[in-house]
């Protein structure tokens, strides 16, 4: 039994772990089944849920590739909160919801950073989200600068409260946060697994302030930043990491079954 899950046993809490690839602009259609049709056959009877986020533009490719498979679900990196009309070039939850996607990801650092996304927006798109019965996979995490001015807590506490703001009792439990400190982010500087489940702790900690101790512990938090194959048993066996929200290693399939199967 992988310890992550001896320690959730010991506090009574069963937290089903995620293990997500963000291929974020990688890949084209063609590709996306190749890597696809690589995973579905390395990934069998996992201990976790499984989910690959191609681009938008593959997601098609990529659900007709994983027909039959229910191992992995679909998920989007990013999602509007209008239904409809004049924002071009963005991508509507119907869409999303018609090519059979569960997951979306929202709030990325590279959303944020390259795309103007602040917490306010990010904040509409979970509870769009959440109203349109899509798992949002919620990203926090600090700056460089950030974690050298000491101010990692304070950061991702405000992100957490913000992209919940307006979130329901019953509806918390639902969403999915990545705890991604961007100094981590294809950089190959991973954050050492205490102090990944530490900053994970604290944004437990953010949720209980806002609903109560027993929802935030339903809650899975997410690591992500140069997880691989060499390290995710190490992160993942923590108390409070409940998956990886990969980036890199997961256009590997042997890597990214690897990581899948360090859960096992
Ligand atoms: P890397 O795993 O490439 O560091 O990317 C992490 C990430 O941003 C996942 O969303």
């Amino acid at each position: 039994m992988a310890s992550t899950e001896a320690a959730r046993k010991g506090t009574s809490i069963m937290r089903k772990p995620i293990i997500a690839g963000n291929w974020k602009m990688n890949k084209t259609p063609s590709q996306t089944v190749k890597l696809v049709e690589e995973i579905k056959a390395l990934v069998k009877n996992a201990r976790c849920e499984v989910v690959v986020c191609p681009t938008q533009t593959c997601l098609f490719a990529a659900r007709e590739a994983l027909m039959g498979s229910n191992d992995i679900s679909l998920g989007a990196q990013n999602m509007f909160f209008e239904e409809k009309g004049a924002f071009t070039g963005e991508v509507s939850y119907e869409s999303l919801l018609e090519l059979g996607v569960k997951y979306v990801i929202l709030g990325h650092s590279e959303r944020r950073q390259f795309f103007a996304e602040t917490d306010e927006t990010v904040n509409k798109k979970v509870l769009k989200a959440i109203e349109k019965k899509l798992i949002p996979i919620v990203c926090v995490g600090e700056s460089l600068t950030q974690k050298q001015q000491g101010v990692t807590e304070e950061v991702v506490r405000m992100q957490t409260r913000i992209a919940l703001s307006g979130v329901s009792a019953g509806s918390v439990e639902d969403v999915v946060i990545a705890y991604e400190p961007i100094w981590a982010i294809g950089t190959g500087m991973t954050a050492t697994s205490s102090e990944a489940n530490d900053t994970i702790r604290r944004i437990r900690g953010a949720v209980t302030e806002m609903y109560t101790p027993e929802a935030a512990q339903k809650v899975r938090i997410l690591y992500g930043g140069s997880m691989n194959a060499g390290n995710a048993r190490e992160l993942l066996s923590t108390s409070d990491i409940d998956g990886g929200l990969i980036g890199g290693a997961s256009l590997k399939s042997e890597d990214f079954a690897q990581i899948v199967g360090s859960l096992n």
